[in-house]
């Protein structure tokens, strides 16, 4: 049987103080399926040494594995399954040490009843231990490196967890997605993504532009604010929060107030007057 996280194997994980989450630290979340074939450690001159799975014993795989340490497994956007020897760059993914995820989860407070977002998959190994103690269907987990992210779900899927998993990075709203609930804001909107379709409502709206498949979701930051994230060649939410910035910083005008201008090289739409503020009306 695998240890576990808090279980010791060879340098032992510490056991934060933490209740949250005792029953993952006590059960098998094996982190060994999320390491992939290979990782990096730093030297003594800031470069990377890369040890594989292949080159040392089983033993010492998992001693390795189950240290209380961060294993870095992507260098400069490169899974370091690729390298050999010692390499050098910056650290772009990588596996968190299991004590400090444990600590985090604990201080962030989560229940059995909440829903999570979690920004930067990794490994999976983080999001599995919350699938462990809240269920996959709370799960949702976000990452921008599409090499990663499908690591990720296939290590995810192996250990039975089936959390939502969205490519794509999620970035700050600058706008509340709540203006399209009204109707002067939803307006201003549709004239920034007309081809968009709108699911959802509140701070989780969706908008979806059918044939593209662009999509742009957006959610409630935990940390405060909205978030969204977009996929897809048009950049709908782009779109969307410079237009409705633009009608805001003009007083959130009235609909009378708005005009269009069409020309040969393309339409524009306006506030109050052709070189007031405007912005462009895809054709
Ligand atoms: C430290 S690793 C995550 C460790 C992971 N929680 C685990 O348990 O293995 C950070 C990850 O976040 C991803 N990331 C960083 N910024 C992001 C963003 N804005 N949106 C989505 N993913 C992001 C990186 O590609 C990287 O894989």
């Amino acid at each position: 049987m695998l240890p576990c996280v808090g279980e010791p194997y060879g340098s032992p994980a510490p056991v934060p103080s933490t209740t949250w989450p005792g029953e993952a630290r006590s059960k098998a979340v094996p982190r060994k399926r999320f390491l992939g074939s290979a990782v990096a450690r730093v030297t003594e001159d800031g470069e990377w040494e890369v040890i594989h799975r292949a080159e040392v014993t089983e033993d010492e795989w998992l001693h390795l594995v189950y240290r209380d340490e961060t294993w870095v497994t992507q260098i400069d956007g490169s899974m370091v399954e690729g390298a050999h020897g010692t390499v050098s760059g910056a650290p772009t993914s990588s596996l968190t040490l299991p004590g400090l995820v444990v600590l985090m989860l604990g201080a962030a407070g989560i229940s059995d009843v909440d829903k999570v977002l979690e920004v930067g998959t990794g490994t999976g190994y983080s999001a599995a231990l919350m699938c462990h103690m809240l269920g996959s269907h709370a799960v949702t987990s976000v990452e921008y490196n599409p090499a990663v992210a499908g690591r990720a779900r296939d290590a995810l899927t192996a250990a039975g967890y089936a959390p939502t998993l969205v490519t794509g990075v999620a970035r700050g709203s600058r706008v509340d997605p709540e203006v399209l609930d009204d109707p002067a804001g939803l307006f201003a909107a549709q004239l920034a993504a007309p081809s968009a379709v709108r699911l959802g409502g509140g701070d989780e709206a969706v908008l979806w532009d059918v044939a593209t498949g662009s999509l742009a979701v957006t959610g409630l930051d935990p940390q405060g604010g909205w978030t969204v994230r977009q996929r897809g060649p048009l950049r709908l939410w782009d779109a969307v929060e410079a237009a409705v910035l633009t009608w805001q910083a003009a007083g959130s005008p009235h609909q009378s107030a708005y005009g269009l201008t069409v020309t040969r090289e393309g339409q524009y739409v306006w506030l109050g007057d052709p070189n007031g503020p405007s912005w462009d009306l895809p054709i």
